[in-house]
């Protein structure tokens, strides 16, 4: 069952904190940097399981990946033709992202490999990244008619680029159609139904690869090389922020300070909710790191209300509705979600487990087929739940222990995937 983790309640969260870096900019920042004829340090990468999945399998493809002490990377690539078959199948973990983007970067290659992944990634869906990758000639074959890995990649003949309009808004899908498309003997177009997070088409910029973007159509053109830059300084992830933005807003008698936060406007939607509730967020020292936006926050204690978090945001908070739905427990009035089925597809059903859990904390959520309905503020009592092994699911309930009665977690280890320090940081904030 893993590892059980007490939280107790706390009577105020205060202090700084160090934001791990972003894990979906980590590992594109490793793959990209991969395919590059020169050395890239890349800096503030996040040292948690899902990235060093990818680390993993970058290396087995041929590429050097040095760490130092203070987790600092350096990337060797053999430039943008010099990925070499592995000598084993590549395990992605629980890396959504891992498996997805290697897939369309594979799938381009003129070498065979076998994809696979833990028992979660084994059961979520890899057709969305087939069907377009087979349209531009990819040669793919997944357990049960291609829906799920282990993913046989065949070597390449010609790639020729598509113009795909996209079903379902994915950074992974789209992420995973660039990589191929670079390799493509065409242009490739790719048409979002909503912008989904852009840190590959803003890494590709990174690398010297123009990306065209009108309205909600991306082009890209084929590349015969990268132009690496010599460092790449990962932002904080705000998905990681977003735990302490609601156990200061929910916690009475806080204030923290999240140092280094990446606030790419594909990625905000947590900002724009919890302030719409009235949360008391204070974003400062707005700058760059490289081609992404940085800042650090500062949140203090305020009464929530409710709202509705609808279809057209879900992509900017894709990862935030667990935490989301603690929030809501907060707030005074009714808090709807609407149109994140997308949900159902993650490292579990976070819809279902959500409002399992959280129920068996004491609270009252509807789960309906596509979000979730939250009527606050709501008592809570200590119970032990489960993070059903999702990182994120651990990390929410934890916050609603915290701001109540205190929470038992089994399978809490799971943050591993993406904040190994929560809970020590946790420990580091409270107020007696
Ligand atoms: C990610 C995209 C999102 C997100 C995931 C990371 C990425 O997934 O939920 O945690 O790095 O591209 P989808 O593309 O499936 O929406």
């Amino acid at each position: 069952m893993g590892e059980v983790i007490k939280v107790a309640p706390a009577a105020g969260l205060k202090g700084t904190i160090n934001i791990p870096g972003d894990k979906s900019i980590s590992h594109r920042s490793v793959m990209l940097a991969g395919l590059a004829d020169s050395p890239v340090t890349v800096t503030n990468f996040l040292q948690a399981a899902d990235c060093r999945s990818t680390i993993a399998c970058m290396q087995a493809l041929g590429v050097t990946v040095e760490q130092d002490e203070e987790g600092q990377l350096t990337v060797t690539g053999n430039g943008f033709y010099g990925l070499s078959e592995p000598a084993t199948v590549l395990d992605a973990g629980n890396s959504g992202t891992t498996i997805r983007l290697l897939t369309g970067l594979l799938g381009a290659q003129s070498f065979f490999t076998v994809l696979t992944g833990d028992y979660s990634l084994r059961n979520r869906p890899m057709a969305r990244v087939i069907t377009p990758l087979a349209k531009m000639g990819l040669q793919i074959l997944g357990r049960e008619q291609s829906r799920y890995a282990p993913l046989a990649i065949m070597p390449a003949t010609e790639i020729t680029g598509i113009e795909y309009d996209m079903p379902v808004a994915s950074a992974q899908v789209k992420s995973a159609i660039l990589l191929a498309a670079l390799y493509a003997v065409s242009p490739t177009v790719i048409i979002e139904p909503m912008p989904s997070r852009d840190h590959t088409e803003r890494m590709f910029e990174t690398f010297g690869i123009p990306v065209l973007r009108t309205g909600n159509t991306i082009t890209l053109n084929p590349v015969q090389k990268l132009t690496a830059p010599a460092l790449i300084n990962i932002p904080g992830d705000i998905s990681s922020a977003a735990f302490w933005l609601v156990a200061a807003s929910v916690i009475p008698n806080s204030r923290l300070t999240l140092v280094n936060v990446g606030v790419n406007p594909t990625r905000t939607g947590i900002l724009d909710v919890l302030q719409a509730m009235g949360a008391d967020i204070a974003v400062v020292n707005e700058r760059w790191s490289g081609r992404e936006p940085v800042a650090d926050i500062i949140v203090k204690s305020a009464q929530l209300k409710g709202t509705t978090i609808g279809p057209e945001i879900i992509p900017r908070l894709i990862d935030e509705i667990p935490v989301l739905a603690v929030a809501a427990l907060f707030a005074e009035g009714q808090t709807v979600v609407q149109g994140a089925e997308e949900l159902r597809v993650k490292e579990t059903d976070r819809l279902k487990a959500v409002s399992l859990e959280l129920s068996k904390l004491g609270a009252k959520i509807t789960e309906t087929p596509d979000g979730l309905i939250v009527d606050g503020p709501q008592q809570l009592d200590f119970a032990t739940c489960y993070s059903h092994h999702d990182h994120r699911m651990a990390m929410a309930l934890a916050v609603a222990g915290l701001a109540a009665q205190g929470a038992e977690i089994a399978a809490a280890d799971c943050v591993n995937i993406s904040y190994p320090d929560f809970f020590a940081v946790i420990t580091g904030l409270r107020q007696e």
